[in-house]
């Protein structure tokens, strides 16, 4: 076993993950970033439409932007959360401009802001067209060469470790193989989604929930599992991930269209709503996907030159061919619970970005929200870590009204669940499972997983996609539930680092699994077949892990 030592340790080199890194370099904390492959592979990197902001104002406020996110949210967005990401979002943006970001500008100069689906305004500012997360990447990277961070790649978080007073590290495998116990005061998970758990997903091979695995097997508080946001056009080709087809296409005028030719829905609605539309009409058509028509869009090649690239690739002439598109797995609404500065129940335990459950989404993120969220949690962890705090805000989310389920659904107040959003404090929490079980060891033998890593995700997106995918009913989360615990005990023993992102991915789902079990309403980017409306009574947060500290027999140690 090799042993280092930092304060803090980042894991993740997407725009959360590098912002937290950067600021907390700057206030001269001794910190390493870790990352499981290179630094530039990230879901930033590939990022297309861009980030939501309102500079130059031109009749759009914050306001504005914050009703349109608790709107997207269906009801279950934290409201403190998001009125500190709309505020604070577009002093994030020019800090990221003084680094060197450079965006797209109009004829006049200023920055150049798009449209997407549940935005009352053009407010998106982007680079290179639909290629902002490169730019954002590039510019975050490059800033990151200037100060002292300690850059570890190719290293593979495996587990965090934890002691009387909290998280004192993680234990990784480094570059050649070996285990190495990294310890720190702080712990901060900038690892991203799980969208590799799905068949069909716009996620980047490294979205494996390894940073939502380590969290839950650490007993953090995690929240909002069942909501995992289908991007509507992901291009319907035959690649994992699918190449994405920015929404900032049909905030240019893009139709969807069905196999008749026909449009069947405001391309600009949320994008729950477009996503489900879609699979309505799939359904209605028998059909694996639908259609984008590009073709009557003025320069596209000019004005989206990587979307441009992408379709020639794949064989399509975006001014001749509709493109055939189908809604796949993009982003996951929640994650390891944490209050704004990203600090979770764990003290020493932060999270930031797509693995963080903040509360900025609620079921479901409005678009071009996530590179804002990751720049503005990114920043308030390192400011937080830097005044020496361990512990979440004793007013923050962890003093929300803990709830249990039965006894609420029998005796509900929805006003005021559904109030506690409008007034700006915090969702009530239901406890509803233990995920700490899910150890990072197989339990049987290799006899199953002798086919080697891509058969066995072959079968597990199999369930997943059959069971898990934006459309769940009860027989279909007890057949997930049932195949997904024989495939983690067919795992062997001792995980590589192909085996625990396995491992990782199989948590993550049992995640959802119980989450979606218990929300028996359809909300955002949940339905649940058997009950197709929303309700009121389940204007709650579901949260796995952290019994003593959600039953308040602990609270005072946060
Ligand atoms: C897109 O460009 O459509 C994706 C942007 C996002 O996920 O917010």
């Amino acid at each position: 076993m090799k042993y280092k030592s930092f304060n803090a340790v980042v894991v993740g080199s997407g725009v959360a993950g590098l912002t937290a890194a950067i600021n907390l370099a700057k206030a001269n904390i001794n910190v390493a970033l870790l990352t499981k492959d290179a630094l530039s592979d990230s879901a930033t990197n590939i990022a297309q439409g861009g980030i939501a902001a309102v500079m130059n104002p031109n009749g759009d406020r914050a306001e504005t932007h914050l009703a349109d996110t608790l709107s997207a949210g269906a009801g279950l967005c934290d409201g403190e959360a998001v009125r500190i990401l709309v505020t604070e979002g577009p002093k994030r943006v020019m800090d990221l401009i003084d680094l060197g970001a450079r965006f797209d500008l109009d004829q006049s100069g200023h920055l150049a802001k798009g449209r997407e689906g549940g935005h009352s305004f053009a407010r998106v500012v982007h680079a290179g067209g639909a290629a902002t997360g490169r730019e954002v990447e590039r510019s975050l990277i490059n800033f990151l060469e200037s100060v002292n961070v300690e850059v570890l790649e190719n290293y593979f978080a495996l587990d965090l470790l934890s002691g009387a007073s909290g998280i004192k590290g993680l234990r990784a495998v480094d570059p050649s193989g070996d285990f190495t116990e990294i310890g720190a005061d702080f712990v901060i998970l900038a690892t991203g989604g799980a969208g590799q758990m799905f068949p069909l997903t716009t996620a980047p091979l490294q979205s494996t929930g390894d940073g939502l695995a380590m969290a839950l097997r650490a007993g953090a508080a995690c929240a909002d599992l069942e909501f995992v946001q289908f991007h509507p056009t992901a291009l319907a080709v035959d690649s994992q991930p699918k190449p994405l087809i920015s929404e900032a296409v049909r905030g240019e005028g893009a139709f969807l269209l069905d196999h008749r030719g026909k449009r069947f829905v405001d391309e600009l609605l949320p994008r729950d709503i477009v996503s489900r539309k879609m699979a309505e009409r799939m359904a209605e058509e028998s059909s694996a996907e639908l259609f984008l028509d590009v073709r009557h869009l003025e320069g596209f090649a000019r004005k989206f030159p990587n979307l441009y690239e992408i379709v020639k690739n794949e064989g399509f002439d975006p001014a001749v061919d509709l493109l055939p598109v189908a809604p796949a797995a993009h982003y996951l609404c929640g994650g390891v619970l944490t209050d704004p500065d990203g600090f979770s129940s764990l003290p020493g335990l932060c999270a930031v970005g797509e693995v963080a459950c903040n509360g900025v989404h609620g079921a479901n993120r409005l678009a071009s929200n996530s590179l804002l969220d990751g720049l503005v949690s990114g920043k308030r962890a390192a400011e937080r870590i830097a005044l020496g705090k361990r512990k979440a805000s004793p007013s923050g989310v962890f003093n929300a009204p803990v709830l249990h389920l039965e006894d609420w659904l029998t005796n509900p107040d929805p006003t005021s669940a559904e109030s506690t959003v409008a007034g700006g404090t915090h969702m009530p929490l239901v406890y509803i499972a233990d995920m700490t079980a899910g150890d990072l060891r197989g339990r049987a033998g290799k006899e199953f997983y002798a086919g080697g890593k891509d058969d066995f995700l072959t079968t597990f997106r199999r369930t997943t996609g059959r069971y898990l995918s934006m459309s769940r009913s009860r027989e279909g989360l007890e057949a997930a539930d049932g195949e997904t615990e024989d495939l983690l005990a067919a795992l062997p023993g001792e995980l590589n680092r192909n085996e625990a992102e396995v491992a990782n991915m199989i948590l993550a789902a049992k995640a959802l699994i119980a989450a979606a079990f218990q929300r028996r309403e359809s909300r955002g980017a949940h339905i649940r077949e058997e009950f197709p409306l929303q309700d009121g009574r389940y204007g709650v947060r579901l949260v796995h892990g952290a019994k003593d500290i959600l039953s308040g027999t602990v609270s005072d140690s946060l």
